[in-house]
């Protein structure tokens, strides 16, 4: 069992590099450890993840605010949040092949009781906290610079513009802000492909209310959180929540749930929901004027957070399958129509028949145009198209055929749409084509 499932995951770094979904950042000059760089399809995947999210918790709702905060912060933002103090792992160093450990994830077995390295059974070195927080300087001369940081989670960016939309909104309790972006995290040991960089996309929503309410919005994000995920095609039966034990609580958190995901390597973390009470508020020195009561209140705040990365490898292996199809193993990926990268591929059944080529033209630039994730394919021959379309989990082929140009008089601008998880084959009128793609598309 274990070995099938390291092949899978074997199978999907293989698919996600060839088919130019994922590759390892700086690679041509030997790769840069927990840095990744995402190609064509990957970017078209990632933001489809993206703005699925930005729409259900944005867009969709009247309560929330949307912000876009800088990257570089202040070093006083995480003094107040805790950061400088208290983000750290613990860590050891090999004094043989200077490898290092985050301590608390060595494997005593493997390890003799947690004194040798894993590696080469070296001797390790006494554990001491390591800082995550990548820091740099802000200014010409080094003794004139100031040390900022690349903020380690969205949500002080959130934080620290909570005044400016209270400001410019004059929002009622409870509201929400939210925010797509990149976090930076030096971490000790990045691994298992894009599960743990040093460089990811978190999506976060700080949801400010009323403290004696906590429970039930604790509640309803949970909920929330789940119908996201089962939105966009993630395998609910492969994901599991934890009540986050007392003692392994965030600084910030008075109760944290996780929702890990079945892994290929292990159950592990994929989101996070917890109930910041109104630590980062207070820390801040922010408060609420409430028009209500007459008083000024600090809110307390619940944090739905979702690392992007995570969530396009848990699709990825929710999507990953195989099956045979006319005698042949495939391989396909069971994306939902809003989450592919390409919606649709369309095709002329024969390259060198320029009138099949002329109308597979006019139909791509229609789609194109209306979707936009188009892609037109000629290369090979249609069993090839459909192979190659199925690997990257287009949901429809697209062909243009002699009937389409009136072989067969009934079909006369008809064209055959295949279906990616079944192989059923339809036609479909190129006048129909819009209105049946759209159909299709779900969420
Ligand atoms: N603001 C709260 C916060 O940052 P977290 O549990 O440290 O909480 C939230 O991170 C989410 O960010 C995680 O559930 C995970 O999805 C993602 N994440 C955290 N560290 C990551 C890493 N090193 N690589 C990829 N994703 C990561």
């Amino acid at each position: 069992m274990q070995n099938e499932e390291n092949n899978v995951m074997e199978k999907i770094v293989s698919l996600a590099k060839r088919r130019g979904f994922i590759f390892q950042g700086s690679e041509i000059y030997g790769g840069l450890a927990g840095a990744w760089d995402y190609g064509h399809l990957g970017a078209e995947l990632l933001n489809n993840i993206k703005s699925s999210w930005w729409k259900k918790f944005v867009s969709d709702r009247e309560d929330m605010y949307g912000i876009r905060a800088a990257i570089l912060m202040r070093s006083e933002v995480w003094e107040a949040s805790g950061h400088v103090a208290g983000f750290a792992d613990p860590m050891t160093e090999c004094a043989k092949c200077h490898h290092r450990f985050r301590t608390d994830q060595l494997d005593a077995e493997k390890t003799d009781g947690g004194m040798k390295c894993p590696d080469c059974g070296g001797a390790l070195g006494e554990s001491r906290q390591f800082n995550m927080m990548f820091s740099t300087k802000i200014g010409a001369a080094d003794d004139t610079a100031a040390t900022v940081y690349l903020r380690p989670e969205t949500a002080q960016g959130i934080f620290v513009n909570f005044k400016n939309t209270v400001d410019a909104y004059h929002p009622k309790l409870p509201f929400g802000m939210a925010q797509i972006g990149k976090a930076f995290r030096n971490e000790i040991t990045p691994r298992d492909f894009i599960f743990r960089s040093r460089e990811f996309e978190q999506m976060e929503i700080e949801y400010y209310i009323r403290p004696e309410t906590w429970e039930v919005q604790f509640e309803y994000w949970q909920n929330e959180m789940a119908d996201w995920m089962k939105s966009v095609g993630m395998d609910m039966s492969k994901v599991h929540v934890l009540d986050v034990a007392p003692e392994d609580l965030a600084h910030y958190s008075k109760r944290t749930v996780d929702f890990e995901f079945d892994y290929p390597f292990g159950k592990k973390e994929l989101f996070g929901l917890a109930y910041r009470g109104s630590f980062d508020l207070t820390n801040h020195k922010l408060d609420y004027h409430d028009e209500e009561t007459g008083e000024n209140i600090v809110p307390h705040v619940i944090e739905p957070s979702f690392g992007v990365d995570r969530a396009f490898l848990a699709l990825m292996i929710s999507a990953y399958t195989e099956d045979e199809m006319n005698g042949e193993t495939r391989a396909y990926l069971k994306l939902a129509p809003h989450i592919a990268p390409v919606l649709a591929a369309v095709s002329p059944l024969l390259r060198n028949k320029p009138e099949l080529v002329e109308k597979s033209r006019a139909v791509f630039s229609a789609l194109k145009k209306e979707f936009g994730r188009i892609a037109y394919d000629d290369n090979g021959n249609i069993g090839k198209r459909y192979r190659r379309q199925d690997e990257i989990g287009t949901p429809f082929c697209i062909v243009i055929d002699f009937d389409t140009l009136g072989e067969n008089p009934a079909n006369l601008d008809t064209v055959t749409i295949r279906h990616r998880d079944t192989g059923n084959q339809e036609r479909v009128a190129i006048a129909e084509l819009i209105t049946f793609i759209k159909s299709k598309i779900t969420a």
